[in-house]
């Protein structure tokens, strides 16, 4: 299985994981064949890619941390929190006890493997992007929170607060939330409103209203509403702080396209005592592979390989397949770990080059 923006789809591809639409619902289902005709539907809906299945990656799972049912579960009732017709406060008392059920069932599936690492990077229609970055935040947050050793209440009040850390952009205009370009200072003032907004609306809710108040707060003061440093910002919103920043980075909105995993956990890393306290930062840093599995790499060998896996601790060391030798030739796949080899990544090889290494290797396409 791998990411391929659809530009690059061509029919005869199979679907490797379902397309979820904007309510969270299947729109289309993994196992299926694309046509020219579901790739143009993909390119107007607004996805910037799909997974597919990938013949070099024969007989690796893939597996998303949670469950794909509560995946699109957590999505729908974000959702219906920040769409319902009603006034915003009473929106999330309403829908209070199927929510904190949804981060329950988080949680208690997170717990079951803590040693999982993200391996995927969520794909999501421009419409939807609020829903699904709610529920890839409380993902990230409560894993990193359960590798920084917080116990099942703590980790309740961090999932229930990051599924909601955005839920004061309800009250902000969406013109200038959705403006495809930079914001005046005047828009941006606005837009940082929803910290405070949020902060009342959940005001019930001790723990998700601090998030919700403090997810833009930076270590060394150089965030908002208030500035806060260091300590005073409280652990729980700068993990969601961290887990927002990222998942903002990965994707691909309609200003700007998503920086690879890699990148984003190199800015994050580089921002240890920086914007983010270190040992959060450390922590966040076990929990997502910087290559992820099917990405294609060159290794400081020379040798080139599709990421099979990423031990935990090991963010930036996955272990690979190698498929051409350091001279470019065809080899008999075989395993390489670059942890115990003593070696790294040197580079991802871009789309375009992935195609000439998958037809060198006649497994074009799946
Ligand atoms: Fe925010």
């Amino acid at each position: 299985m791998r990411k391929v923006p659809v530009s690059y789809l061509v029919p005869g591809m199979r679907l490797a994981r379902p397309v979820l639409g904007t309510k969270g619902e299947v729109y289309l289902n993994a196992g299926v064949t694309l046509s020219r005709r579901y790739i143009e539907r993909l390119g107007e809906i607004g996805f910037p890619a799909v997974y597919v299945e990938d013949n070099l990656l024969n007989g690796v799972e893939i597996r998303d941390v949670i469950s794909e049912k509560t995946r699109r579960d957590a999505i729908t009732q974000v959702r219906r929190i920040l769409t319902a017709p009603s006034s915003p406060k009473a929106r999330v008392l309403n829908a209070d006890l199927a929510l904190a059920t949804m981060a329950e069932s988080i949680v208690t599936e997170l717990l079951k493997n803590p040693l999982s690492v993200v391996n995927l990077v969520d794909i999501r229609a421009e419409g939807a992007y609020l829903y699904h970055h709610s529920v890839n935040v409380c993902i990230l947050a409560v894993l990193t929170g359960i590798n920084f050793g917080l116990h099942k209440e703590q980790l309740l009040d961090l999932a229930l607060g990051a599924l909601l850390h955005d839920v004061g952009k309800i009250k902000v205009n969406p013109d200038i939330l959705n403006k495809p370009g930079a914001l005046t200072a005047e828009e941006f003032e606005h837009v940082k409103q929803h910290c405070a907004y949020g902060r009342d609306i959940l005001k019930e809710h001790r723990v998700a209203s601090m998030i919700a108040y403090a997810h833009h707060e930076r270590y060394n003061g150089e965030g908002y509403p208030l500035g806060l440093k260091e300590r005073e910002i409280g652990f729980q919103p700068q993990l969601v702080g961290i887990a927002d920043v990222y998942d903002a980075l990965t994707s691909d909105r309609c200003y700007r396209k998503a920086v690879l995993p890699h990148e984003a956990l190199e800015m994050i890393a580089g921002a240890g005592n920086w914007w983010f306290d270190v040992k959060l930062v450390h922590n966040f840093l076990r929990c997502v592979a910087a290559y992820p599995t099917g990405t294609l790499v060159e290794v400081s060998s020379g040798e080139i390989g599709i990421v099979l896996d990423t031990p935990q601790s090991f963010t930036f060391f996955p272990n690979v397949r190698v498929l051409l030798n350091a001279n470019g030739e065809k080899v008999l796949p075989y395993h390489l770990s670059t942890v115990e080899n003593n070696l790294w990544v040197s580079r991802v090889l871009g789309e375009e080059e992935a195609e000439v290494v998958r037809k060198m290797l006649d497994h074009h396409g799946s």
